[in-house]
């Protein structure tokens, strides 16, 4: 890989070709929207299906309604309070949005990132970017330049922008107005907080009902996903120890000689902004299972993405 500048990276975006960016959840493999030799290298590129919806970004509020067919008065109250920022919208698409970006669905992704490279970018190339994250399909996603030279193994040309702020995906939520009330339901935890998104609401004197919804049509809900080179194993209410060690080894027909034990034992945010580099660096190792112990105290919403990303990176969790 190279890395290269923002200028380059415009030129490469605007003669259609894919670039790695940065944004503050994860770093991100950008297309032009308009573009179908981009959209089919982004998902050529990952190894990703193409029942895998990408999420559009934007540089403003008005270039994210350009790209709905409903803007829900709901939507500016959540995009005023997080934009540009780690949430994503989801309602329905605009006629010029491509079905490779949606695969199919009448619905499009929509998201305002606040990394200054990212929004430089798809102001300078004039039309917003499609980014899924960039790492290869089903992986760990990269919270550096250099992760993403990792999964693409030289093969993708990259914006340095540092490492990201949150290190956790957006937040994906969809809406619906049922009778007096809004239904706001949360498809992918991530960089907005339940709590955050319920404050907002609250303020604005939105009437709104919060769920979680496992998504069909978003494999970012694959059972697994974001898994790092080597097994993960989720204790919940056990101890680790060599009896369990055993019956993994007997599973996996090797033996495991570097446990990773990770047992967060900071504060969500910094948790979520190291968990993936962690993941990265203890898989270097050949004979490395990662261990992940889940105390009681952090079960509440702040923690709720980081323990969604856990669970579909966890082979077992005992
Ligand atoms: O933080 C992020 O969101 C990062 C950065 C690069 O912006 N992007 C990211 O993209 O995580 P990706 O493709 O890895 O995940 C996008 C998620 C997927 O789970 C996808 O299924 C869902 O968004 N999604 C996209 N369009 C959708 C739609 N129309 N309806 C429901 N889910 C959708
Ligand atoms: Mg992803």
């Amino acid at each position: 890989m190279a890395l290269i500048s923002s200028e380059q990276a415009v030129e490469a975006l605007k003669r259609e070709d894919v670039v790695g960016i940065p944004t503050e959840t994860v770093y991100g493999l950008a297309g032009r929207i308009d573009s179908e030799v981009a959209l089919k290298k982004i998902f050529s590129v990952k190894a990703r299906p193409f029942f895998d919806p990408l999420i559009v970004h934007v540089e403003s509020l008005a270039q994210a309604k350009l790209q709905a067919s409903a803007w829900p008065e709901v939507f500016d109250v959540l995009a005023g309070a997080f934009w540009p920022g780690p949430l994503t919208l989801v309602t329905g698409k605009a006629p010029h949005i491509s079905s490779l970006i949606t695969s199919g669905l009448s619905t499009v992704a929509l998201r305002c990132p606040r990394h200054p490279v990212a929004l430089q970018l798809i102001r300078e190339v004039g039309v917003p970017l499609a980014a899924p994250s960039a790492n290869r399909f089903g992986h760990t996603s990269p919270t550096s330049s250099s992760h993403v030279e990792e999964e693409f193994q030289g093969h993708v040309n990259t914006v340095e922008g540092g490492p990201c702020e949150i290190g956790l995906e957006s937040t994906v939520v969809q809406v619906e107005q049922k009778d007096s009330q809004w239904d706001v339901t949360i498809l992918r935890p991530g960089g907005i907080s339940r709590d955050q998104i319920h404050e907002a609401l609250k303020i604005a004197g939105i009437k709104f009902q919060i769920s979680r919804q496992e998504s069909s049509a978003s494999p970012g809900h694959l059972k697994h996903h974001y898994q790092p080179n080597c097994p993960v194993v989720l204790l919940q209410d056990q101890e680790w120890d060599a009896k369990i060690q055993l019956q993994i080894e007997k599973h996996f027909h090797k033996s495991f000689t570097f446990i990773h034990r990770i047992r967060f034992t900071s504060g969500p945010l910094e948790s979520a902004r190291t968990l993936y580099e962690e993941f990265r660096n203890a898989a270097k190792n050949p004979d490395a299972l990662i261990v992940v112990e889940k105390p009681q105290e952090q079960s509440d919403p702040q923690w709720e993405a980081i323990w969604d990303r856990v669970e579909r990176a966890a082979s077992f969790i005992l």
